[in-house]
């Protein structure tokens, strides 16, 4: 499987992010959402390199049974722990493709309050959009390949891998 995106070049764009959003939420507490599983190794190294006092919590929903392809279906797994009346949110995806996951979730947080809600995704394709979302912080955008590693599994494997390969022969 061939390497797309290194550890390396993973965690110093990672770094970068951080950066970012703790320039823009300077003086704010932002309260990170991690949509499990894809997000989770994601959400760790970015809440790290925020330097400011941040809340975590999680959230997981399900969009792919088995397949490489969205199935355009949308379910809510896990709910959050916490309330987001007032908060500053900040949605973290692992990847955002045809966009229909983002689409209903950014739906369902936005009834509950927050002061502000944004979305910080590692990946993009954005040649495989359905519906168009605003992904504020955006890590790299890649073309159509199917992916894994950091996080990005088949079938529940590769998660562990520490660079972003593309899944095939
Ligand atoms: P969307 O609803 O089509 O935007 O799909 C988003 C979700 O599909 C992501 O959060 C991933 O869990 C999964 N997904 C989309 N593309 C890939 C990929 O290339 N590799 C692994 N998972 C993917
Ligand atoms: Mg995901």
């Amino acid at each position: 499987m061939k390497v797309l995106l290194s550890h390396d070049t993973l965690q110093a764009r990672v770094v970068e992010m951080g950066r970012q959003i703790a320039q823009d939420y300077a003086g704010r507490e932002p309260h990170l959402i991690c949509v499990l599983k894809g997000a989770c190794s994601f959400m760790t190294d970015l809440a790290r390199a925020i330097e400011l006092p941040l809340t975590l919590d999680y959230m997981a929903v399900s969009s792919y049974g088995s397949a490489t392809r969205s199935s355009g279906e949308v379910r809510l797994v896990k709910d959050l722990d916490q309330g987001l009346d007032g908060r500053d949110v900040i949605v973290v995806e692992d990847i955002v493709d045809t966009g229909l996951t983002l689409n209903y979730l950014l739906n369902v947080l936005r009834q509950r309050g927050p002061r502000t809600l944004r979305v910080a995704a590692l990946l993009s394709k954005p040649s495989r959009r359905l519906v168009q979302i605003p992904v504020d912080y955006v890590g790299f955008t890649i073309d159509d390949h199917f992916v894994v590693g950091y996080g990005l599994d088949y079938n529940e494997k590769y998660r562990n891998l520490r660079d972003i390969v593309v899944y095939g022969p």
